[in-house]
């Protein structure tokens, strides 16, 4: 199985595998056959999938660089690292990145990629489900600057996304609820069909059934493919994907990455739905329908610790904010997204006070 991705730099395709067995073999198509491949990952992960992704490599591997799992490591700081370990492998213009593991490692390893020597080339294998359904495909990648959501960064494409479909399997469920909460909002800003798909399905999902998992990821990557396609650099469209990201990212912000990225875009979007259904753009039956899904994977409902005032004051660091203006995501039904700055501060507000405790 296989989708393809159309930017400017390059077509490239997101491939849906059971192993790691045609990882060389992914190489060689890239055009990327005969490079020395360079791996940057995470602890975790560097544990669970460093030693199989070094075999199926083979000669071509030239090294490995593991930092702490977590969002807090990922800034500039853990960029210098790579770089360190990149000039001891004596890299250069002709070697390639591997992003091995979840969106972190990903962001990382593209920005690093990017930047070495004014841009070499990367792919992505991603393992988190967040990775695999979002964030390892569209070519955003970056850190976090001062606690700063994604401040540094850059669009820089991947020669190729691998997906082992089976690294899912030892994700810890915490993590694949995190995940879900990206792959509602595909269903909720882009297709009805597969958020009722989600709807019927969620049992088998949540259990890891290959036939509904497989077909939700592949769905997940085609919206995203056809969105990033579209929109390559977030000119217009490609801000719907950020649906509940930007009071989200705030909340990550605030609460200093004690919760998951996707747990805070799920308090995100039940903010904004909230904000819809006041606005009569969706239904009372419509959002009670997507908080149910977010329920039902165990996504948070609320957050404690913070004040209303303090998340609208940290959205102004938004990526979305255009002189001194927030864009706005909101919804027009299920599955119809649309783009606005016309929200009042204190629709904001009484939006975020929906999910404080
Ligand atoms: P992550 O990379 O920190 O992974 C979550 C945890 O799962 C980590 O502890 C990791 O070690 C562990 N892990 C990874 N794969 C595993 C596996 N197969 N088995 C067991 N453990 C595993 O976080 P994430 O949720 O994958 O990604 C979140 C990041 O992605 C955030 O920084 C967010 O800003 C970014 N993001 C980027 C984009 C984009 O378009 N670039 C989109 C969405 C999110
Ligand atoms: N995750 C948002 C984007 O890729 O644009």
């Amino acid at each position: 199985m296989e989708l393809k991705v159309k930017t400017k730099e390059r077509e490239y395709p997101i491939q849906f595998k059971e192993d790691f067995s045609a990882l060389r073999q992914a190489l060689e198509e890239a055009g990327l056959g005969g490079r020395k491949v360079f791996v940057v990952t995470d602890s975790h992960v560097a544990a669970l999938y460093g030693s199989q992704v070094e075999a199926q490599l083979g000669d071509a591997y030239g090294g490995c660089v593991a930092f702490p799992a977590g969002e807090d490591q990922k800034n500039l700081q853990t960029i210098t690292t790579f770089y360190d370990a990149f000039l001891a492998a004596h890299m250069d213009r002709k070697s390639v990145v591997v992003a091995l593991g979840g969106g972190v490692p990903g962001d990382m390893a593209g920005f690093a990629a990017a930047t070495f020597q004014r841009g070499i080339p990367f792919f992505q294998v991603p393992t988190t489900l967040l990775a695999q359904v979002d964030s390892s495909v569209g070519g955003k990648v970056g850190v976090d600057y001062r606690g700063h959501k994604n401040m540094v960064g850059a669009f820089y494409q991947p020669h190729f996304v691998y997906i082992n479909l089976k690294t899912l399997k030892t994700l810890p469920a915490r993590e694949f609820a995190a995940g879900m909460a990206e792959v509602v909002k595909y269903g909720l800003i882009w297709d009805e069909a597969f958020f009722t798909f989600l709807e019927e399905q969620k049992e088998a999902i949540l259990a890891q059934e290959e036939a509904p998992l497989t077909q939700m990821l592949y769905h997940c990557c085609r919206i995203k493919a056809e969105v990033v396609s579209q929109d390559e650099k977030e000119g217009g469209l490609r801000e719907v994907l950020n649906f509940g990201h930007t009071i989200g990212h705030a909340v990550e912000t605030e609460k200093h990455f004690a919760l998951l990225h996707g747990e805070c875009v799920a308090l995100g979007s039940r903010a904004i739905l909230a904000l819809c259904e006041k606005e009569g753009r969706i239904s009372a039956k419509d959002r009670q329908r997507a908080e149910a899904l977010f329920d039902f994977f165990g996504l948070p409902k609320t957050v404690d610790g913070l004040s209303a005032e303090q998340v609208y004051e940290q959205m102004f660091f938004d990526k979305k904010v255009r002189n001194g203006v927030i864009q706005f995501v909101l919804l027009q039904g299920i599955g119809r997204a649309e783009r606005t700055s016309q929200v009042g501060r204190d629709e904001v507000i009484s939006a975020i006070k929906t999910i404080l405790e």
